[in-house]
């Protein structure tokens, strides 16, 4: 074979980020935006479309899985998934690049084997990832996930829009998640509680978003928020975008992802929609209807 292509959705994280790096549960949904590689045989290993060292090291990590180290391969890269704002696009690219790369040599890793290949990749970008990026990369859907226990599929119910507002404020995952073990190292009985609130609020979400409670659902989004901002993740710019959401009638709002910067997402019920995204346009941020996808990582063309 020539050449061989993959691909891999980014993600929106409705509860629990940050608290998922030391351990609580957090709930992710898969967005239908996908990272598309192709790789193919060459004499000089070249990467086209996105440049990072990340690329390189899914590379040789994909390599070393088909015991081909060493050895040359290129790897084309196209994504309609905004790129370093919180919607997982590393992961997206590790995961459809070694997946690109294994089956360009005839080799399908299991999906926990591409999921830990991915989470090594990662941690080239951010020291201490907890993992959850590449879990929903890879499996697609909705997931509950837990550091060091894997992941539960969760079935949506209810009848719902996200609506996620991009800042176009840049940020950093690692310096993030950095900032955030600075303030659990010097308020560690202040972090211990809001870790169990976290925990406790993913653990409501889930049976909300089972029974399709829509209104409890906006308002665990709502508290989940104000622990972010308590650890001090959020920023002038995603507040703005939030409270524009909730005014506007959504259900709740909160950041998602690292923050800093990046992105917010709001939970919002049908006739609300067009108001949402008017409302965080109008607040300085670029709107979009989140496309979820019950399809994690793709290998081949379709
Ligand atoms: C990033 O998408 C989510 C964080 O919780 C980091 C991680 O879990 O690795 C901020």
């Amino acid at each position: 074979m020539e050449n061989f292509t993959a691909s891999a959705p980014g993600k929106v994280i409705l509860f629990g980020e940050h608290f998922v790096v030391y351990g609580e549960p957090a709930i992710a949904v898969a967005l239908d935006l996908r990272v598309e590689a192709t790789a193919y045989r060459c004499e000089k290993s070249i990467v086209e479309g996105l440049r990072t060292p990340l690329v390189e090291r899914a590379i040789e990590e994909a390599l070393r899985f088909v015991n081909r180290s060493g050895e040359a391969v290129c790897v084309r890269l196209r994504s309609n998934l905004p790129i370093s704002v919180g919607l997982g696009s590393s992961a997206a690219t590790a995961v459809a690049v070694i997946a690109s790369i294994t089956g360009l040599f005839g080799v399908k890793p299991s999906r926990d084997r591409l999921f830990r290949m991915a989470l090594e990749v990662e941690k080239t970008v951010h020291v201490n990832p907890s993992g959850i990026d590449p879990a929903i990369s890879v499996n697609g859907g909705a997931i509950l996930y837990r550091r060091g226990r894997g992941i539960e599929p969760i079935k949506l119910g209810g009848d719902f829009t996200l609506v996620i507002g991009n800042t176009g404020v840049p940020r950093s995952t690692g310096a993030m998640v950095e900032k955030v073990r600075l303030f659990a190292e010097n308020h560690p009985r202040v972090m211990d509680r809001l870790r169990a609130a976290a925990s406790s609020i993913a653990s409501e979400a889930l049976e909300a978003l089972e029974k399709g409670d829509v209104e409890k659902l906006g308002r665990l989004m709502d508290v989940n928020h104000g622990l972010l901002e308590a650890i001090g993740v959020s920023s002038l710019e995603l507040e703005r975008l939030v409270y524009a959401a909730r005014r506007a009638g959504a259900l709740g709002a909160k950041l998602t992802g690292a923050g800093g910067g990046g992105c917010m997402v709001a939970l919002v019920a049908g006739k609300r929609v067009e108001a949402v995204v008017e409302a965080i346009r109008k607040a300085g941020g670029e709107p979009m209807v989140a496309p979820i996808s019950r399809v994690g990582v793709l290998y081949g063309n379709g």
